[in-house]
């Protein structure tokens, strides 16, 4: 027998189903409410709501735990490759060899961008954000394949998601080469996907590039990362421009947009900006005591999460990849000991403990691609190009749905009831 969940609302009594998970929290299915009682649910951030019903990705903030088709982050991210998480995410199950082996050449085969993309790029001011011009060329994808717009044809939907994923890179490369003025590195198929993004990215025509095997496993590893995390804000943004019915480029060029923003994808840009600012370990109690501040603005970059009320079992992997590539490529940069002493102190201190503010990805990614040789700028560039294979196996997900609807949400009305028109020689 189904649960319910009864809903009084004045002289008139509900009952909703009450929908289980294979694990997690309970959900009231609450769709029938407006019909039986006129009102509607109220919940600003969507913090006690679910948009939708998923096998992809679960995340139990509580415990810090994080799995993809039911497979432990840190064990993907310790075990597998970026191309293995990708086939996952996408299909559901990991693949077997053979089936790894063409899904990589598949991918790699999409690498390459229309020719014509180069022009678009000179549109750009050269000191363009790189997400802007991702924004802009990821949407003008739409331009350049119409063969894979059918979303209601699987293997459009399939071809579609293949091409962004291969692209990604490309394209995140080819918007940092125009920002330094150096040519466009065409992509390399002997190479793996990491590897040969960080050749288009640091590569020149004028010299062979050597991908250095640590950076490009700790890379790989981030993109593992960053590939999905559930209904996040741009994974809710792809899927409600999805459910429209738009196209899947012009989908996932709005979850670029929506995770720009600095409570989101930029963080990881902030977190670094923020840590070179404190600069040394001295400096540290002022930035906290800040961060603590209700008049103050300023919050810890890279600390607390919607989500996770424990460490983000993300950051623990991030941490140990910091010191592999510090090691590995020699640095001895001041800010990693300020975000080794800041978390800390943080995690010491009352205020974050009550909170349970924990670090999050961001805290410690920033410093990793600063040490790779990413400007500030990449940061968010990267978590886009990772996250690309989650929104899109999101978006198939939902159109694949049969109780797929478009995504409509209410309102709480506050402003003026019916009012009389009055002309502007009158008021
Ligand atoms: N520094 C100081 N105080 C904080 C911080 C912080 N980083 N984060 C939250 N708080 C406080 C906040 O002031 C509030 O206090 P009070 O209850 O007294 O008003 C309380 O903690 C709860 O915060 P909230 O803003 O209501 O929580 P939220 O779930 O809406 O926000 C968040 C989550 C991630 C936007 C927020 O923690 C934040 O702004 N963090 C810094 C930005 C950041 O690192 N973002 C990356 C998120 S992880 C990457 C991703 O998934 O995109």
């Amino acid at each position: 027998m189904t649960d319910t969940a009864k809903i009084t609302l004045g002289d008139v009594s509900v009952d909703s189903p009450v929908l289980k998970g294979s694990v997690g929290p309970d959900v009231i299915d609450i769709r029938k409410l407006y019909a039986q009682t006129g009102a509607f649910t109220y919940d600003p951030g969507f913090t006690s709501t679910a948009s939708c019903e998923s096998e992809i990705t679960y995340i139990d903030g509580d415990e810090g735990v994080l799995l993809h088709r039911g497979y432990a982050i840190g064990d993907l991210a310790e075990q597998s490759s970026f191309m293995e998480v990708c086939y996952l995410l996408l299909n559901g199950e990991l693949p077997s060899g053979d089936e790894l082996a063409d899904f990589d050449n598949t991918i790699t085969r999409h690498t390459m961008l229309h020719e014509q993309l180069a022009t678009f790029y000179r549109g750009f001011r050269r000191d363009a954000h790189p997400m802007a011009i991702m924004c802009g060329v990821v949407g003008a994808l739409s331009a350049f394949y119409h063969d894979s717009t059918e979303i209601h044809d699987p293997r459009q939907r399939m071809i579609a998601s293949h091409r962004l994923i291969a692209k990604m890179p490309t394209i995140a490369a080819m918007a940092y080469k125009y920002s330094v003025g150096q040519p466009f590195v065409y992509p390399r198929n002997d190479l793996s996907y990491t590897g040969n993004f960080l050749r288009m990215t640091f590569g020149v025509p004028a010299e062979e590039y050597v991908v250095n095997p640590v950076v490009e496993r700790a890379l790989d590893r981030i993109f593992i990362l960053h590939a999905d995390h559930e209904q996040n804000a741009s994974t809710s943004t792809v899927r409600l421009a999805g459910s429209s019915g738009a196209n899947p480029f012009a989908c996932i060029a709005a979850g670029i947009a929506c995770l720009w923003g600095p409570a989101h994808g930029g963080a990881n840009e902030a977190a670094l900006n923020m840590l070179r600012e404190i600069g040394r370990p001295e400096r540290i109690p002022e930035y906290i005591a800040r961060a603590k501040d209700k008049d103050d603005p300023f919050r810890l970059m890279g600390f607390g999460h919607r989500v996770y009320k424990n460490y983000d079992p993300r950051a623990t992997v991030m941490q140990k990849t910091v010191r592999e590539v510090f090691d590995a490529l020699k640095v001895n940069d001041p800010v990693f000991e300020v975000a080794l002493q800041l978390e800390e102190m943080a995690l010491n201190d009352p205020y974050f403990v009550e909170k349970k503010l924990f670090p999050n990805v961001d805290f410690y990614s920033g410093v990793i691609l600063s040490a790779i040789g990413f400007p500030t700028t990449m940061f968010t560039a990267l978590f886009a190009l990772a996250r690309t294979v989650g929104w899109v196996a999101q978006w198939n997900e939902m159109i694949s749905d049969p109780a797929q609807k478009i995504g409509r949400p209410r309102q709480l009305y506050t402003g003026p009831t019916q009012r009389a028109y009055v002309p502007v020689d009158k008021r």
